[in-house]
């Protein structure tokens, strides 16, 4: 229901301009600011009141980034990680709310200050490897199921919903075998490197998100994909599995579980069509990197005519997350139907940014800690 004063400061910005379209988006913040956010009873009466349909305004609704579909926190922290905040120290004030506030950061809450790789005592420290031991406890389909109700979505582009993607995946004992998975680490998208800070500052967190995405769909062997360019991030990937092996969270019998896994790097040889995941497999079988006609598809006939799945890393970066703590965890991080936070890198200066929003595109100065 909308108050008597929301519908008084509505009607006075009616007077304001020639429309009543025109009032859409100021009502919208009227009511956000009293209500906090704005609800499907709010938006009825808005629609009423203006004489636009629902879904129209929900459609204008979803595409700004300060107009809030789902319920916030009584207080919202927006943090500006514009050029100047950032030389100015964002990035400390953001860390100390953080802290402060307990605030979700899922994916880049372990990243350190002075952007060295986290090592494996560090990731241990902050729970790694927790998601993996509790997914062995686990059987495979169960944790599809899980990444099914977490809404978790792909993140290299096209968004195709990740639990459902492996759920084509022929199982039991009849399913060909070796079975692969392949992170899609190619990133040459112009001004991209979401990807690129993942593997190179929190580099374990792509391997377990590997390790527990292989045991879901039963694969023997897992690639990662890798730009060409991205020699740090090979080394620091390298470093990783290495220490991953050491600790058997890779190899035979993965922490007595009686799975198996191990994973390569694969370095691309350049060529942005790399990155479309059936030129990835051509690439990676040692061909010209053409695309190749669907169907069937990788999951399943892909590398060597065997069940494949192609993970962007952020996707995969999500996985072990979801598993620690739960799919309901999960999709309350974000606003939209989609879980978990987004990432976004274009048209900032230090370019990385992890938001509570996973379904919009970036919006200056919103910062996904709010709460
Ligand atoms: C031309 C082209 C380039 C692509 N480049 C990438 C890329 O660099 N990284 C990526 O993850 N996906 C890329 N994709 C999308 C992949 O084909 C595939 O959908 C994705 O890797 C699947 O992973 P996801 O479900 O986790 O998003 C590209 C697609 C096209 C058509």
């Amino acid at each position: 229901m909308l108050t008597v004063e929301e519908r008084r400061e509505i009607e006075e910005k009616l007077t304001q301009y020639p429309t009543r379209q025109a009032v859409c988006i100021d009502a919208m913040l009227i009511v956000q600011r009293h209500q906090g956010w704005v609800s499907d009873e709010s938006l009825r009466d808005l629609s009423e009141l203006l004489g636009l349909s629902v879904a129209d305004m929900d459609g204008v609704a979803t595409f700004y980034n300060l107009i809030r579909r789902k319920p916030v926190g009584r207080h919202v922290a927006l943090i500006c990680d514009s050029v100047s905040c950032w030389i100015m120290g964002y990035e400390q004030v953001r860390d100390h709310l953080c802290g402060r506030l307990g605030a979700p950061l899922p994916l880049t809450g372990n990243f350190r200050p002075d952007k060295e790789a986290v090592s494996l005592a560090e990731y241990e420290r902050a729970g790694g490897y927790q998601g993996l031991r509790r997914a062995l406890a686990m059987t495979p389909v169960e944790v599809i199921e899980l990444v099914k109700r977490s809404n978790l979505r792909g993140r290299g582009g096209a968004g195709f919903p990740t639990g459902m993607k492996w759920s084509f995946v022929p199982m039991g004992k009849e399913a060909p075998h070796p079975k692969y998975l392949v992170a899609n680490a190619d990133e040459m998208e112009p001004g991209t490197f979401k990807d690129r800070a993942l593997m190179e500052r929190d580099p374990h967190q792509l391997i377990e998100g590997m390790i527990v995405a292989a045991y879901a769909i039963e694969a023997d062997i897992g690639y990662i994909f890798l730009r060409g360019e991205y020699e740090c991030s090979h080394d620091r990937l390298s470093r990783a599995i290495a220490e991953a092996r050491a600790s058997n969270y890779l190899g035979r019998n993965i922490l007595g579980s009686g799975y198996s896994l191990e994973i390569h790097l694969h370095v691309s040889a350049g060529r942005y069509i790399c990155g479309e995941e059936t030129a990835l497999l051509n690439a990676l079988e040692g061909k010209r990197a053409h695309p190749r006609t669907k169907p069937p598809f990788p999951q399943v006939s892909g590398l060597w005519g065997k069940p494949t799945i192609v993970q962007n890393v952020e996707t995969l970066c999500n996985v072990h997350h979801i598993v620690n703590k739960g799919s309901d965890w999960f999709r309350g991080l974000s606003r939209t139907e989609d879980g978990g936070t987004g990432r976004a890198a274009p048209g900032h200066a230090h370019g990385l940014w992890e938001r509570a929003e996973s379904g919009k595109p970036p919006g200056h100065g919103n910062h996904g800690c709010a709460g």
